[in-house]
């Protein structure tokens, strides 16, 4: 307790709250809006954010599962399985301002209640188990099953030959071929949300994670697709995946939620383990890139640490440290000198590898920065951002080259055709958006399917 007094003694005293710090909580239990969250909400937000009760400060009201996930002014507030990233998340923790409440005007989130708030949302921002009928809700959801609004796109792949595009969508994977346009695989995963996605370097396999397992499946060029193969490496949401460059080894990340950050690197012919970090973070796992060189293995966390590892043993060669909230997205550059970072503060961060200095902070995004990549082939860095936009950045100078609009939504996840000539972003509302880099033309859209109509519905 003193520790922390003295850690945030300064923040006191020039007057800024300081930020609401996480604890750990030990459960398995998959929280729910309805029963975990609304009465912590209740408590603490609903005095300015009920719109039946005549207020909904921001245009946001949080009194139902549905309103909370439409958000306010800024969009959603929670975005599914990214707490770190959540506008909610983020101004309640008072990592983003105007924080909430507003100082002075009503009770901060207790810790445990704030690190709940943030499970809730990592977990997949589930709506309800037990329907207490004093909330008003929309529809009847079983509670294991996700609710089939939620179709967050949380990662997109090109194949390495760049004829097919690889989405996480919701519960879903699916393969589009580019050549013709066809659907060439479906893949679900129950009531999971899919998390990661990466496609092996000779395009044969592509891996997705899910809670507790990752899929590996076949995608052959003609034909029908195999049954996945699954196999355990992590107990929790396997979060981040990357092909080491020889295509030899798979690293998966995941973690426990304030608690631990673990990276597993298994051997991709025989499915067995190599390699395992425990405490590579002390938060989850956000994402994994090897180096083009094959050397380095770098991770992010949302404990706001991008670190970077040699990839043949796990040794910690360097931690690089500056982002004020959770590293969102990491990319290395083609000569395997510099990561790009993009965190929930804002930021898109350069970085030297050999020796951890900061190349630049770009902090021209107005939310939180979900994902970034080197360019193929250019010293161009792409970013997507909760403010919608996608934007291609000069690595020389930080100055912007492009921005690619067009999304509706809140932008999660982002990638390059191996050539660098075009450029795809998946958002919060499901749909996927692919560009022209050089011409900055939107070529195509894919969208989710409706949701059932409530007839349909019990
Ligand atoms: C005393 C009033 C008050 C309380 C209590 C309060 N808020 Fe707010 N909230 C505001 C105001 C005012 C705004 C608009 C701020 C602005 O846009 O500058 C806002 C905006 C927001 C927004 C941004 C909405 C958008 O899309 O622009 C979020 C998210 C939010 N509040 C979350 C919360 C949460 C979570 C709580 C409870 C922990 C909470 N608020 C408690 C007054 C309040």
């Amino acid at each position: 307790m003193n520790v922390l007094l003295l850690i945030f003694w300064p923040a006191l005293i020039v007057g800024e709250p300081a930020p609401i710090p996480l604890v750990e909580i030990n459960s398995s239990a998959r929280f729910v809006f309805d029963r975990d969250i609304f009465p912590i909400v209740e408590s603490k937000c609903l005095t300015c954010h009920d719109k039946a009760g005549g207020l909904a400060e921001g245009d946001l009201d949080l009194t139902t599962w549905a309103s909370i996930t439409q958000g306010g002014k800024h969009g959603p507030a929670v975005q599914a399985g990214q707490g770190e990233a959540s506008l909610a998340f983020l101004r309640s923790s008072r990592r983003l301002k105007p924080i909430m409440p507003p100082d002075g005007e009503g009770e901060p989130l207790s810790s445990e209640e704030l690190t709940k708030f943030k499970i809730w949302i990592d977990q997949g921002a589930l709506p309800g188990a037990d329907l207490q009928p004093a909330l008003s809700r929309k529809r009847e959801i079983v509670w294991e099953a996700l609710p089939t609004t939620l179709q967050p796109v949380l990662a997109v792949a090109f194949s390495p030959d760049g004829t097919k595009l690889a989405i996480a969508r919701g519960n879903r994977v699916i393969v589009e071929s580019l050549s013709d346009g066809s659907r060439i695989a479906t893949f679900s995963a129950e009531q999971d949300l899919v998390s990661s996605l990466a496609w092996s370097p000779d395009g044969q396999q592509l891996a997705w994670g899910g809670h507790g397992h990752v899929r590996l499946g076949q995608i052959p060029s003609d034909g029908l697709p195999a049954e996945p193969i699954t196999f355990e490496p992590v107990t929790e949401r396997a979060v981040a995946l990357a092909f080491s460059p020889d295509g030899s080894r798979l690293a998966v990340g995941a973690g426990v939620p304030s608690g631990r950050g673990e990276i597993s690197i298994w051997s991709r012919a025989d499915h067995t383990e190599i390699l395992r970090l425990n405490e590579a973070h002390s938060d989850l796992v956000t994402g994994l890139a090897y180096s083009p060189d094959g050397q380095m293995l770098a991770s992010c966390g949302a404990d706001k640490f991008v670190k970077l590892f040699r990839a043949s043993d796990g040794f910690l060669v360097r931690s690089l440290e500056g982002h004020t909230a959770g590293v969102l997205g990491i990319g290395w550059s083609g000569d395997s000198k510099q990561i790009a970072s993009a965190s929930a503060d804002g930021t898109l961060k350069l970085w030297h590898a050999d020796s951890g200095e900061q190349a630049f902070s770009q902090n021209d995004h107005r939310l939180e920065v979900t994902s970034t990549h080197f360019r193929p082939g250019r010293r161009e860095i792409v970013t997507t951002s909760g403010d919608r936009l996608v934007r291609l950045w000069n690595a020389e100078d930080s100055k912007p080259i492009r921005v690619y609009q067009g999304s509706q939504d809140f932008l999660l996840s982002s990638d390059f055709s191996s050539d660098g000539t075009r450029l795809a972003a998946g958002s919060q509302n499901g749909e996927v958006y692919l560009w022209n880099v050089d011409e900055g033309t939107l070529l195509r859209t894919f969208a989710p399917p409706a949701p059932p109509t409530a007839s349909t519905e019990k």
